[in-house]
């Protein structure tokens, strides 16, 4: 770890250490990836102008997010599938104490290669491979184990507890809010969900979050249907059968929820025995409801109605313009965060750094916040995501490639480093606290290019 001092170490270590499926899933982008390459390029068009001779000696980072307390402005966006960069033993494994142990480095991979992600392999086969990448966390959850239990959400709960910082968990989480809740105790949590079709299906995840002591909901707007990734058709097409089985899930990582637990078009309490050995065994069905409930003709309406159903606060995540800022507005969300989606929905969007500020302007005045995700890798990208008027930012892979590497140490060392990195670019830019960052410290390119 100690050789890893930038976010794309971490990305490369990942890629060393990760099934390969699992980071080409993670790494997947729709069409040509141009936006998901753009969210990280364009942070380079702005330049700081640093303000010198300030007292800088102590810095404050800390700052409230939809009011609740928190150590610094960069949290945990949601990403389906991290169970798939940090898996436990099963539970026999753990109570006869034979800890998996982590492999590093090409060897790791090679490994993986060679017991078959090449190939054609068996559910119990994928189970071994993947425990080598995994820890076994002890967490002794309401709902029970499954015999993979699968941590990497929890392991991210718990560090946005140990660090203070607030983490959205994605509708695609294996395990339920409440188990969240139940490992993490006392974590920030928001809970990522979408318009389904079923209203029944989403007022019962809302009521779960509710339940679980989760403080707003998150409804990602971006996805009238799931966008084509044209690197996974490549990859499905001409994979064997059982391959393409194991492939499929993580993309379509709703399937796997436990969130929304239903077997013949019914919902089912999650602690009902019988659901959980469906779930356990991979129902299919699941994945096939779960996928037809994102709704195609979903407006506005749905997000009034949800204002009517809780009263949690809403951060709607997907805006990229102001008219969508202003109807966010109308609706009554409280809270919009600038997303691409990783540049895995629409390409062609533009980079979420230079949406922010139309955003920013559309909503002013209106006392919703703006929060913005997408390529932030570093703690200058922080830095100018809050000058040009975010509140805070999301992370998205990079706390994949921590999970992969290290568990839950992993991301906290991914949101320490960038953290620190932000620390120090607010030293070097002249600023000792949130409100010294300011407007005119961060301008585009081409107000320097334009005069030489
Ligand atoms: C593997 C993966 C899974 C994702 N799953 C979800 C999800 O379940 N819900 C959601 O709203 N966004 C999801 N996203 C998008 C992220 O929340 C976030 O917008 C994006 O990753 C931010 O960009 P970054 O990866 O450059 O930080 C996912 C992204 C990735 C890479």
């Amino acid at each position: 770890m100690s050789t890893l001092v930038c976010i794309q170490d971490y990305e490369d270590r990942a890629k060393e250490v990760l099934p390969a499926p699992v980071f080409n899933h993670y790494v997947d982008h729709a069409d040509e990836g141009q936006t998901m390459d753009d969210c990280k390029e364009a942070f380079k068009r702005y330049r700081l102008r640093p303000r010198v001779l300030r007292d800088v000696s102590n810095r404050q980072f800390s700052t409230t997010i939809l009011g609740h307390p928190v150590s610094f402005p960069i949290c945990i966006s949601p990403t389906a599938g991290q169970q798939n960069a940090d898996i436990e033993g099963d539970k026999a494994t753990a109570r006869d104490n034979v800890m998996p142990k982590r492999k590093q480095g090409s060897s790791a991979k090679k490994d993986a290669n060679k017991e078959g992600w090449s190939g054609s392999f068996s559910h119990r086969r994928l189970r071994r491979i993947l425990s080598r990448f995994g820890h076994i966390y002890q967490t002794c959850t309401k709902s029970g184990c499954t015999p993979l239990m699968i941590s990497g959400t929890i392991a991210c709960a718990k560090t946005a507890k140990s660090l203070d910082t607030i983490m959205i968990v994605s509708t695609g989480a294996i395990f339920t809010c409440e188990d969240i809740a139940l490992a993490a105790p006392n974590a920030m949590l928001w809970f990522q969900i979408h318009l389904f079709k079923d209203r029944q299906m989403t007022r019962f995840c809302v009521r779960q979050a509710e339940r679980a002591g989760f403080t707003a909901v998150v409804v990602t707007i971006d996805t009238p249907v799931i966008g084509s990734s044209r690197s996974m058709k490549r990859r499905t097409r001409n994979a064997p059968r059982e391959q393409y089985r194991l492939i499929m899930p993580l993309k379509h990582s709703l399937c796997a929820s436990r969130h929304l637990i239903f077997q013949n078009g019914k919902f089912y309490d999650p602690n009902n025995p019988e659901v959980r050995s469906a779930i356990a065994n991979g129902d299919v069905a699941l994945s096939r409801y779960s996928i037809e409930q994102i709704v195609t003709a979903e407006t506005w309406e749905g997000i009034k109605w949800l204002r009517g159903i809780t009263k949690l606060p809403i951060v709607v995540k997907g805006v990229l313009t102001g008219d969508s800022s202003i109807e966010a507005v109308q609706a009554g969300v409280d809270a919009i965060l600038v997303s691409a989606h990783g540049g895995r929905q629409l390409d062609g969007v533009p980079a979420t750094i230079d949406a922010l500020p139309e955003v920013v302007k559309a909503v002013k005045g209106s006392g919703v916040e703006v929060y913005m995700d997408g390529g932030v890798r570093q703690g200058t990208d922080v830095f100018k995501a809050l000058a040009l008027g975010a509140r805070a930012v999301f992370l998205g892979r990079p706390v994949l490639w921590g999970l992969a590497i290290d568990g839950e140490n992993g991301v906290k060392k991914v949101l320490e480093l960038v953290r620190d990195e932000f620390s120090l670019t607010m030293a070097l830019a002249g600023c000792s606290k949130l409100d010294d960052i300011k407007a005119s410290m961060v301008v585009h390119e081409s107000q320097y290019l334009s005069k030489l």
